[in-house]
């Protein structure tokens, strides 16, 4: 029998232009199975939270995001760590997610996949995918166990067009995104 096609949104804990993270996220969309397709959310338009606003009424940038995530299957985080940590831009996108105001908390029982690229030839991003995955459990989305990419680098993985050119990277981005697609489809029902 047929599988429903699974609707994956994802968003870059970045908001720079040359973003190498969102270059990640646009591989890891490409790289999706059949039946898996991946739509990118600018976040640019989500300010930082205020919770005197969202009592007012959540600001539309905020809302936008959350719809879209509440309407998606599953959701890709790719961030870089900044200072051994996460983002303030995914941090923040992520306290707006969780919260009860319109459309509500739209982080529960969301599957979620976790990705990082660093700058420099040494980390990985390992502390902020900690923290993100952190972030994420009280809200009650459901990220996957293992499969997390992390990878150093930068720019050198990308050719100038954007294209993973690091053969041994894009095979776990593949992967990884295999195993997303099987971790939605298992943990759907936990909704
Ligand atoms: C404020 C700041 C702190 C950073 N701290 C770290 C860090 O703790 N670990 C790390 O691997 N890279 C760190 N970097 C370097 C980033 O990995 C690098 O700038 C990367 O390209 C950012 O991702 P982006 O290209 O998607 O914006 C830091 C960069 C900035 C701007």
């Amino acid at each position: 029998m047929a599988q429903e096609a699974l609707r994956v949104v994802g968003f870059a804990g970045s908001l720079r232009k040359g973003s190498v993270n969102r270059l990640l996220l646009r591989a890891a969309a490409r790289a999706a199975p059949s039946g898996m397709s991946v739509i990118e959310l600018d976040i640019s338009g989500v300010p930082m939270f205020n919770e005197d606003e969202e009592t007012v009424g959540p600001p539309e940038g905020a809302v936008r995001f959350k719809e879209a995530v509440a309407a998606a299957d599953g959701l890709l985080i790719v961030t870089p760590e900044y200072n051994s940590g996460t983002t303030a831009v995914t941090k923040n996108a992520l306290d707006w997610a969780s919260r009860r105001s319109r459309p509500g908390n739209v982080l529960d029982g969301k599957p979620v996949a976790i990705m990082s690229m660093s700058g420099g030839p040494n980390g990985n991003g390992q502390n902020a995918r900690a923290q993100v995955r952190q972030a994420i459990l009280f809200p009650g989305a459901v990220p996957m166990p293992r499969w997390d990419v992390g990878a150093p680098g930068g720019a050198a993985n990308f050719d100038e067009a954007g294209n993973l050119i690091n053969e041994a990277l894009a095979q776990r981005v593949t992967q990884a995104m295999v195993r997303f697609a099987e971790w939605i489809r298992l943990v759907a029902p936990w909704e």
